[in-house]
């Protein structure tokens, strides 16, 4: 089975690919001939997933015999009534910069003692035509400062429950064996494994 993951990003389309079945054959943007972000209007992490998936579905003229997924993520605390939320990659403005995210983040907080905070990742598949939703969250709180080298986004600052750590400091392997876009994978994954 062909199924287009509508990502550029390199890493994300190998660490989905290792984890869905072996007959599963996965192509990201680049291999459809499409070079250019995909546009993110909506105002909800659930829609932008949609909203990337419909554009690759679209581009590809509607052909049910592709599947097409799309994931999109982001990151909601629980004292900022869920910001970042869909505005996570740019929390700090243009350009993307993880750094300034997260010194943002920590000067947003300074004065609370509710620190919660969840991942959360919402993929949105087509499959003949047909639109499904696989979501994965991961509860944990925000560090009062970084720490750790691994990962990406806000990785230094999430530390999931359970756990003392963040993600940077926990490395890829923990991270990827518990959190949200690992979820989401997953249900997918026993999804399309039960077709
Ligand atoms: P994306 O939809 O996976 O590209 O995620 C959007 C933004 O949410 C990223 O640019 C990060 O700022 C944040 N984010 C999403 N997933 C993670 C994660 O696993 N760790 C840290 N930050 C994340």
């Amino acid at each position: 089975m062909k199924l287009i993951f509508a990502s550029s990003n390199v890493n994300k389309i190998r660490e989905i690919e290792a984890v869905l079945p072996q007959n599963i054959i996965l192509s990201g943007l680049k291999e459809i001939g499409i070079t250019h972000e995909i546009p993110e209007p909506g105002t909800t992490i659930k829609e932008n997933s949609f909203l990337k998936a419909r554009f690759v579905w679209d581009f590809l003229k509607n052909d049910t015999n592709v599947s097409v997924f799309a994931d999109d993520s982001g990151l909601e605390v629980e004292a900022l009534n869920g910001a970042p939320g869909v505005y996570s990659a740019r929390y700090a403005g243009e350009p993307k910069n993880d750094e300034a995210n997260n010194i943002k983040l920590i000067q947003e907080l300074k004065n609370s003692n509710n620190r919660n905070a969840h991942f959360i990742t919402v993929i949105t598949l087509i499959l003949k035509g047909e639109v499904y939703y696989f979501e994965g969250e991961i509860k944990g709180s925000i560090a009062l400062r970084p720490s750790g080298n691994s990962g990406f986004g806000y990785d230094p600052l999430f530390v999931p429950n359970g756990y003392t750590k963040t993600f940077a400091e926990l490395g890829s392997e923990i991270k990827n064996s518990i959190s949200h876009r690992a979820i989401a994978v997953k249900k997918m994954k026993e999804f399309l494994a039960g077709l």
